[in-house]
């Protein structure tokens, strides 16, 4: 496959419920990330098409900005940023329901594409270079080791 592949945001929502909350009763970090990576594979996967041959292979970072309380819907909004010869770097943003306008939590996931004994293959696909201001930030700060 060598295709330049139409990339954009893959929206997931959650519930946050009694069971997905941490002893300070807020949502646990545990859940939050489960629910990051998830979403950050299903954006790579999305511009792929064979999630069977994805894989998660770096947390880049996460940031927890603000607590997020029970009964609050979480957006967890993906794309992917980059592409490189195996590799999926994803971006992730968390808002919720009640304070749409603020950041709670974002990321960065490296994904990378395998066959069907695990190992590394190359995936063919070709990305423009985001043109938006804070995707090319993300970027940059990732290769100089910011976030
Ligand atoms: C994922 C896996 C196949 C990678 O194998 P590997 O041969 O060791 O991979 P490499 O070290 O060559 O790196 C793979 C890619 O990550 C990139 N990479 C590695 N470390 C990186 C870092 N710190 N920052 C940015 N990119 C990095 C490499 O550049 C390469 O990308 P490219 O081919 O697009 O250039 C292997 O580590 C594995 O099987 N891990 C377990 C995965 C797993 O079980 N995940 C949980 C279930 S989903």
């Amino acid at each position: 496959m060598n295709m330049k592949n139409k990339n954009s945001w893959q929206i997931s929502s959650r519930l946050v419920k009694s069971e997905d909350l941490n002893h300070h009763g807020t949502l646990f970090a545990g859940r939050m990330t489960e629910w990051f990576v998830e979403s950050s594979f299903a954006a790579a996967s999305m511009l792929f098409g064979h999630p069977e041959n994805i894989v998660c292979f770096k947390i880049h970072y996460m940031n927890f900005k603000t607590p997020i309380q029970k009964g609050d819907i979480v957006h967890i909004a993906a794309k992917v940023l980059r592409v490189s010869r195996s590799s999926f770097t994803v971006y992730a943003k968390v808002t919720t329901l009640n304070h749409p306008d603020q950041l709670a939590i974002d990321g960065v996931t490296l994904f990378v594409c395998v066959d069907k004994n695990g190992k590394k293959m190359e995936h063919g696909l070709v990305l423009d270079p985001p043109t938006d201001e804070n995707e090319i930030k993300i970027l940059q700060d990732l290769l100089t080791k910011k976030p």
